[in-house]
C-alpha cells in the first residue's frame, strides 16, 4: 500500500471582507494523494483550485478541516516549522515562473538548499544535476531575463526539484506559454512522474494535458464534484467508491454538451464581485 502524502479531511476555507460579509470559498473537501500519484485539479476560474493549493502547500491555513501532510499534522504548526516543511516537503511551481530575477538559473536552483543549510558544494552539484535533468545545462549562467519562458519554466521545476520534495504543485505552469512550449514542460513533468518517481498535483485548464495523468480532481465552486483515475491511463488510485463514481457519471452527463473548460462568465462576474 502506498504511502498517503496528502490526507485532507473536510477543509473549510472561509475568508471575512469585513462585517458582516464572510465568503465560504471551500466547502469541505476531502482528498488522500498517495506516493507517486500523478493528479490534475480541473475546474472553472473562480472554483477554488488556487487557494486549495495554497492549502496543499502549506502557504495558507484552512478555517476549518484537518490535514496532514506526509504525517505531520500542519494545522498545529508555528509559521517557522510551517516554512521549514514547506521548504523541505514542497515544491512549487508557478504560471508566472516567480524566479530571482539578476540571478542565474544556477543560484536560482541552489537557493531552497541555501535555505536548507546545504553546503555549497552540495548545492552547486545537486543544482547541476537538476539542470541536465530539464536539459538547461547550456543556460545555467543565464539570468531570467535572458531566458524563454520555456527555458524559465524549466528553471523553476529544477528548483522545485531541489530539496527532493514528497510532491511538486503546479499551479498552471503552462499558462503562459504558447502550446508547444507547454508540452515541453508537460513531458518534463512526465520525466519527473516517471524517472524520478515524483508525486505531481498540477492545476490545468487544459482537458488535454489534465487527461494525461492518472487521476482527474474537478472542482466547482469550492467542492470536489467528481475525483477519478484515468480510464485511458489505466491507473486508479482515487477514491473509488461507488458515490464518487455515480457523481462523477452523472456530472458527466450534465456537461457532455458543455465540455470545453474555459471559464464561464457567470463564474468571471462571480469572481470580480469578490475581488471587489
Ligand atoms: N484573499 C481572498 N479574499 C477573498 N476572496 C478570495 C481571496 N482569494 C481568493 N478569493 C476568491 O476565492 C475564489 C476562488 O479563487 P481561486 O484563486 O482559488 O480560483 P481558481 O480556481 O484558482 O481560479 P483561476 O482558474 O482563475 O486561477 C474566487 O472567487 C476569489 O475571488
Ligand atoms: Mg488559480
Amino acid at each position: 500500500m502506498a504511502k498517503k502524502i496528502i490526507e485532507m479531511s473536510n477543509i473549510i476555507k472561509r475568508y471575512y471582507i469585513g462585517q458582516p460579509n464572510e465568503l465560504q470559498i471551500l466547502n469541505g473537501i476531502s482528498i488522500d494523494i498517495y506516493e507517486g500519484e500523478f493528479v490534475a485539479i480541473v475546474g472553472a476560474s473562480g472554483s477554488g483550485k488556487s487557494t486549495l493549493m495554497n492549502i496543499i502547500g502549506a502557504l495558507d491555513k484552512p478555517t476549518v478541516g484537518t490535514y496532514h501532510l506526509n504525517g505531520v499534522d500542519i494545522s498545529s504548526l508555528s509559521d517557522k516549522r510551517l516554512s521549514k516543511i514547506r521548504n523541505k516537503e514542497i515544491g512549487f511551481v508557478f504560471q508566472t515562473f516567480n524566479l530571482i530575477p539578476r540571478t542565474s538559473a544556477l543560484k536560482n536552483v541552489e537557493l531552497p538548499m541555501l535555505y536548507a543549510g546545504k553546503s555549497r558544494r552540495e548545492r552547486i552539484s545537486r543544482a547541476k544535476e537538476l539542470l541536465e535533468l530539464v536539459e538547461m545545462t547550456d543556460r545555467s549562467s543565464h539570468k531570467p531575463n535572458e531566458l524563454s519562458g520555456g527555458q524559465k519554466q524549466r528553471v523553476a521545476i529544477a528548483r522545485a526539484m531541489a530539496n527532493d520534495p514528497s510532491i511538486i504543485l503546479a499551479d498552471e505552469p503552462t499558462g503562459a506559454l504558447d502550446s508547444k512550449t507547454g508540452r515541453l514542460v508537460m513531458d518534463i513533468f512526465h520525466k519527473l512522474h516517471k524517472q524520478e518517481k515524483k508525486t505531481i498535483v498540477l492545476i490545468t485548464h487544459s482537458p488535454e494535458l489534465a487527461s494525461e495523468t492518472e487521476r482527474i480532481i474537478t472542482i466547482s465552486d469550492g467542492s470536489i464534484i467528481s475525483d477519478t483515475g484515468n480510464p485511458d491511463i489505466g491507473a486508479d488510485h482515487a477514491e473509488n467508491n461507488e458515490s464518487v463514481r455515480q457523481q462523477y457519471e452523472e456530472n458527466s452527463e450534465a456537461s457532455a454538451d458543455n465540455s470545453d473548460d474555459m471559464p464561464k462568465p457567470v463564474d468571471l462576474k462571480k469572481k470580480e464581485a469578490h475581488e471587489k
